[in-house]
């Protein structure tokens, strides 16, 4: 009798431990398989708004922006730029506190181009941008001849480095974080930025799957 309630004890041990491996088992293969579903969405998103429209907005380049390296930058500028105060005009104007100033005129009477003497406005930091990735483009006609900067951060770098001369406009507010942004409405962040939005937002769909498993 003794015996054969230990085997009956046995095996239901036994069971029991199968049981165990079983659920341990099944979780690990849910466990694998949840991923997979938050993360599918976010990546049809990210191909569907692909295209190159990933780039980081000006406002977050200026904010991480480096002054000195801009000023290094400037040494492409310097054949035809002084920029101290007062600083002669050369082949272009002296830039002493040209950013926030009007396109085209004043400058100590330095002689404009009609195509920037009737551009209209002024340097904000967005002009300035498409003005030095290619003034051609910015104000076609101009007599700057200057290819532009192709690269946004050494654009950010110089564009800080010439606000700091003379003109110390507030810089934009950056814009939030595209993680936060996807965190609460992933198609439309991954709609703005979606390279960075989609990496947010894996990261962001992948920890609420824990509990979602746990339902
Ligand atoms: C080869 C000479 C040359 C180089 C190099 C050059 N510029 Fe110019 N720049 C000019 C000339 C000439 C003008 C006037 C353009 C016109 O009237 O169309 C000008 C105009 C400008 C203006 C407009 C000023 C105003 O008051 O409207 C800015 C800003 C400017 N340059 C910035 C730069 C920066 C920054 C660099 C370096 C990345 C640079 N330039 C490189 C010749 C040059």
């Amino acid at each position: 009798m003794d015996n054969r309630n230990n085997t009956i004890a046995g095996w239901v041990l036994f069971a029991g431990i199968c049981a165990l491996g079983l659920s341990i088992g099944s979780g690990m293969v849910f466990a694998g398989h949840n991923p997979e579903k938050p993360g599918f969405p976010i990546e049809d998103a990210d191909g569907g708004a692909g295209g190159g429209a990933s780039a980081v907005p000006l406002p977050n380049l200026l904010a991480a922006a480096d002054v000195a390296k801009g000023e290094a930058v400037f040494a492409k500028c310097a054949a035809c730029h002084t920029i101290n105060a007062g600083g002669a005009n050369g082949i272009g104007p002296n830039l002493y506190a040209v950013v926030g100033d009007e396109i085209g005129h004043g400058r100590g009477g330095f002689a404009f181009s009609d195509a920037l003497k009737s551009h209209g406005g002024t340097w904000t930091f967005e002009n300035m941008d498409a003005w030095l990735a290619s003034p051609r483009k910015f104000a076609n006609g101009t007599k700057m001849s200057f290819a532009g900067l192709s690269s946004p951060e050494d654009r950010a770098n110089l564009i800080v480095y010439l606000n700091s001369q003379g003109s110390n406009v507030p810089l934009p507010a950056a814009e939030a974080a595209p993680a936060a942004d996807a965190a609460a409405a992933p198609a439309e962040g991954a709609a703005a930025a979606p390279a960075e939005a989609a990496k947010g937002a894996e990261g962001a769909a992948a920890a609420p799957a824990p509990a979602e498993a746990k339902k």
